[in-house]
């Protein structure tokens, strides 16, 4: 029998998971079976706060839609080569709040590129992101999972990446290893501007603000900006739909995007580069 060692960890009792078969296996007779697209549901029914948390099948299928037009590959590159420039020859890397994994599997394939030998895994809430993740990029460890619950061994991550998910601060200090990189990103204030301009009668810029964490040395914030013209409609509700304004818009605004045909529309993204205190590893 395989009796490979897993990336995670068993939710239930913090145990080492081992691969076995077609499930994860802890030595206290714990498992979870791997489903058909190569990813491992680690969320225990009591961290649930809804039958399926996280983005819905159609938000899902939206930012794959949109993703994989390149409208945010400016920000994938710049996320890679601060990877490559952060990290070792042999780096952990953990995509927490993953999505559909297109930043995870760019900035692994950079690494690669770079001719390190990273081991990449990525998380999210979303069984739906999570199965299109794990059936397009393989060789990457995809699991269901919350940020707040990270079903990783404590300082077992060299670099961090969080892309607009949820900051669970405790979780990240637990599993990022002394020295290791922290990658945050959060929207610019006129991110989205135009898109904001349809929506809302009265929009309002995102606040750009720069907190130091207990734990992390602030290193830099990286901004990344510019200019998008999405050409047709289905961009435009792709675009829509992977936001959170999705959920907060009312009908009006809505009827107003849907009556657009394309849209000239601001991007701007601001990555800030966190060191997990300790140890100084990689980072130069
Ligand atoms: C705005 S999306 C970003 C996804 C991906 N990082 C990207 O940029 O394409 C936020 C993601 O956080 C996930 N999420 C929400 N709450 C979560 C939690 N408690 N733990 C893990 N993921 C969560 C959602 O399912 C969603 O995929
Ligand atoms: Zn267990």
């Amino acid at each position: 029998m395989d009796h490979t060692p897993s990336f995670f960890r068993c939710p239930l009792c913090a145990a080492p998971l081992e691969e076995a078969s077609a499930a994860l296996r802890c030595p206290n007779g714990h498992a979870f079976d791997r489903a058909k697209e190569g990813y491992t549901n680690l969320l225990p029914a009591n961290q649930k706060h809804s039958k399926a948390p996280g983005d819905d099948k159609g938000m899902s299928a939206a930012r794959r839609a949109f993703l994989d037009k390149g409208w945010y590959q400016p920000l994938r590159d710049e996320l890679c080569r601060l990877a490559v420039a952060s990290t070792g020859s042999s780096p952990v890397v953990l995509d927490a709040g993953c999505g559909e994994g297109y930043y995870t599997a760019g900035v692994c394939r950079a690494l690669q590129s770079a001719g390190k030998t990273p081991a990449a895994a990525g998380v999210d809430i979303s069984k739906f992101s999570v199965q299109k993740a794990a059936k397009r990029y393989q060789g990457i460890s995809f699991a269901v999972a919350s940020c707040y619950r990270l079903p990783v061994a404590g300082q077992a991550v060299d670099l961090l990446l969080n892309v607009f998910s949820p900051l669970a601060l405790d979780e990240f200090r637990r599993v990022l290893k002394p020295g290791g990189c922290y990658l945050y990103v959060v929207p610019a204030a006129n991110h989205l501007w135009e898109l904001k301009e349809i929506l809302y009668d009265r929009p309002y810029p995102n606040e750009e603000k720069e907190t130091p964490y207990d734990g992390f040395a602030y290193r830099e914030i990286v901004p990344v900006s510019y200019r998008v013209h999405l050409p047709c409609q289905e961009d435009v509700r792709a675009l829509f739909q992977m936001t959170p304004y999705y959920w907060k818009t009312g009908r009006e605004g809505a009827a107003r995007l849907h009556a657009v045909s394309g849209l000239d529309c601001q991007i701007g993204f601001r990555i800030h580069v966190f060191q997990r205190d300790g140890q100084h590893s990689a980072y130069s």
